[in-house]
C-alpha cells in the first residue's frame, strides 16, 4: 500500500472512531437522562408510611365532614338507605343488572333460604360500545334494557317465579347517586370515562324503567345500589363479620357500615338495627398529603372530570396504564428512549391499558419478552433489554404507590371503626373486608402490595384479625339480595 492510501485509512478510522465516540456519548447522555426522569418519578411517588399515616388520618378527618353535612367534604358519604344486610333468609327468584364499567353485567339467581342459599345462578356480560359511554342518556339505557330484556326471554324451567307476580331487580349502579330512599336516586355526576347528556340530576331507576317499558319488559326495581354496597351485601351473605367492601377496578370506591346516630345529617328514624351502610365515594378523596406528579397534574387537566376524582386517578385501573403511558412519552421526547422519533402511538391517550402494564410487570423471563412482546404490539416499537427493564421499574413505581395509597384508605376506614387497633386486654374482632375489581383480582403485584402495606399499618397484631376476601362479582348477587329484602312481596311473605 501506498503511502497516501495508508493516510487515508488512519484518517478514516480515525473519523469512524469519532463517530463512533460521538454515538456512544449520545447514547450516555441520553440514557442519563432517562435515568434522571426515573429518579424524579420515584421521589415524587414515594408513599412512606409516615406519609400514609397522615393521608389515613386526612381520610378519617374527612369522613366526619362527610357525614355530619351535605357538600361538608370531598367525600360525600352518601346514604345508602340500606339498614339490614343480608341474613341468609332471602328466597325467590331476583334479577340484578350492573353497569359500572365497560362491560355491563346482568344475573339471575334462585334464592332459597337458610337452608339452600344459592340453588342457581346464571349471567351474562355485554361490553358497551364505546360511543354509548359519551352518547345520550336515553340511548345508554335503550340498550342497557334490550341486553336484559333478551336475557330474561332466555329464564329456564330451573328458575320459578310464582304466579302473577312481577320480576324484581337490583340495579347496581356504580357512580355516585344521591339516594332518594332504596329504590330511586339522582345521579350526582359520572366518571370513569362516562359522560352521558341528560342523566346527570335525574333519577335513574326512572330513567331504567321508561327503557324496560319501551322494551316491553315487565320488571320492577326494588334496590338501586352502588357496587360497593352489592359487593358488601354479598360479603355480609358470606361471612357475618364483613363490615366495609372496597373496589379495586375500573374506579375505586368503598363502602362500611356505620352507626346511625353518628350520621348527623340523617335525617330519618333511626333504623332498628342502628346501623346504616354508607358509600363514601373516595374515589373523590383529596388532600396535599397525595403524592402527585406532573404526570398526575396533566391527566387530571385533560380528563373528562378535571378536578375530580383524584384518588380514584391515582390508584385505579383506568388510570394506571395512562400514567405509564405519559412517564414513557417524556423519556421518549427528552431522553429518545425508543430511537430518534417518537412513535407516534405513544401520543395516543389511554392506548395503554393497564392489563397490558400488568403483563410486563410481571414478565418473568430473563429477556422481558413479554415486555418487548407488548411493546411492539401496542405502540409498534423494538426494544432493547435494557430499555425494557427501565419500563419495568416505572410499573413498579406507578403501581405500588397506588396500592399503598389503597392500603392508607383501608386503613382509614379501620381506624374510624376503631378497629386498628387492639385495646388492652380485649380480643381482637375479626374484621373482614369483602373486595372486588378486576385490578386487585388480576394484578397480583398490587394486590400483594395493598396487602403488605395494610399489615405494616396495622402492626402485627392487629393485622392478625384483619382479613381482606376477595368477592368475585359479590355485587351482582349483593344486588340481588338486597332486592329480594327489599322486595314489594316481602310483607304477603312474611304475614
Ligand atoms: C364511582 C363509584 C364506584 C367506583 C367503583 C367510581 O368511579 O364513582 O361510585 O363505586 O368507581 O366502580
Amino acid at each position: 500500500m501506498g503511502k497516501v492510501a495508508v493516510g487515508a485509512t488512519v484518517v478514516c478510522s480515525a473519523a469512524a472512531c469519532a463517530v463512533a465516540v460521538l454515538l456512544l456519548r449520545r447514547r450516555m447522555r441520553r440514557w442519563a437522562s432517562a435515568k434522571a426522569v426515573l429518579k424524579e418519578l420515584e421521589e415524587q411517588c414515594a408513599a412512606p408510611i409516615p406519609k400514609l399515616r397522615q393521608i389515613a388520618d386526612a381520610m378519617t378527618v374527612e369522613m366526619h365532614a362527610g357525614l355530619a353535612s351535605e357538600g361538608g367534604s370531598k367525600l360525600k358519604m352518601l346514604i345508602s338507605y340500606v339498614d339490614n344486610l343480608p341474613t341468609g333468609d332471602e328466597k325467590g327468584l331476583f334479577y340484578a343488572l350492573d353497569l359500572g364499567g365497560t362491560n355491563f353485567r346482568v344475573l339471575r339467581v334462585q334464592l332459597g333460604g337458610k337452608e339452600r342459599r344459592v340453588v342457581k345462578q346464571e349471567y351474562e356480560e355485554v361490553s358497551i360500545p364505546q360511543n354509548l359511554m359519551v352518547g345520550s342518556s336515553g340511548e345508554l339505557f335503550d340498550f342497557i334494557a334490550a341486553e336484559l330484556a333478551k336475557f330474561v326471554a332466555s329464564e329456564g324451567e330451573d328458575f320459578h317465579l310464582p304466579e302473577g307476580r312481577q320480576r324484581e331487580l337490583g340495579f347496581t349502579f356504580s357512580f355516585p347517586v344521591k339516594q332518594t330512599s332504596i329504590a330511586s336516586g339522582t345521579l350526582i355526576k359520572w366518571t370513569k370515562g362516562f359522560s352521558v347528556d341528560g342523566t346527570v340530576g335525574e333519577d335513574v331507576v326512572a330513567e331504567l324503567t321508561k327503557a324496560m317499558e319501551r322494551q316491553g319488559l315487565d320488571m320492577k326495581v326494588t334496590a338501586l345500589v352502588n357496587d360497593t354496597i352489592g359487593t358488601l351485601a354479598g360479603g355480609r351473605y358470606d361471612d357475618s363479620d364483613v363490615i366495609a367492601a372496597v373496589i379495586l377496578g375500573t374506579g375505586t370506591n368503598a363502602a362500611y357500615v356505620e352507626r346511625a346516630h353518628a350520621i348527623p345529617k340523617w335525617h330519618g328514624l333511626l333504623p332498628k338495627s342502628g346501623e346504616m351502610v354508607i358509600n363514601m365515594e373516595w374515589g373523590n378523596f383529596k388532600s396535599s398529603h397525595l403524592p402527585m406528579t406532573e404526570y398526575d397534574q396533566a391527566l387530571d387537566l385533560e380528563s373528562l372530570n378535571p378536578g375530580e376524582q383524584i384518588y380514584e386517578k391515582l390508584i385505579s385501573g383506568m388510570y394506571l396504564g395512562e400514567i405509564l403511558r405519559r412517564v414513557l412519552l417524556r423519556m421518549a421526547e427528552e431522553a429518545s428512549l425508543f430511537g430518534d422519533t417518537v412513535p407516534p402511538k405513544l401520543r395516543v391517550p389511554f392506548k395503554l391499558r393497564t392489563p397490558v402494564m400488568s403483563a410486563m410487570h410481571h414478565d418473568a423471563s430473563p429477556d422481558l419478552k413479554i415486555v418487548g412482546t407488548k411493546l411492539k404490539e401496542v405502540f409498534g416499537i423494538p426494544t432493547s433489554l435494557k430499555t425494557r427493564k427501565m419500563v419495568v421499574e416505572i410499573c413498579d413505581i406507578i403501581t405500588k404507590r397506588g396500592a399503598r395509597l389503597a392500603a392508607a384508605g383501608i386503613y382509614g376506614i379501620l381506624k374510624k371503626l376503631g378497629r386498628d387497633t387492639i385495646a388492652n386486654d380485649c380480643v381482637a374482632k375479626r374484621t373482614v373486608i369483602a373486595m372486588d375489581g378486576g385490578l386487585y383480582e388480576h394484578y397480583n403485584i398490587f394486590s400483594d402490595c395493598v396487602r403488605s402495606t395494610l399489615r405494616e399499618m396495622l402492626g402485627e397484631e392487629a393485622s392478625a384479625s384483619v382479613v381482606i376476601k376477595l368477592s368475585n362479582d359479590g355485587s351482582g348477587i349483593g344486588a340481588a339480595l338486597l332486592a329480594a329484602s327489599h322486595s314489594q312481596y316481602h310483607e304477603v311473605e312474611e304475614s
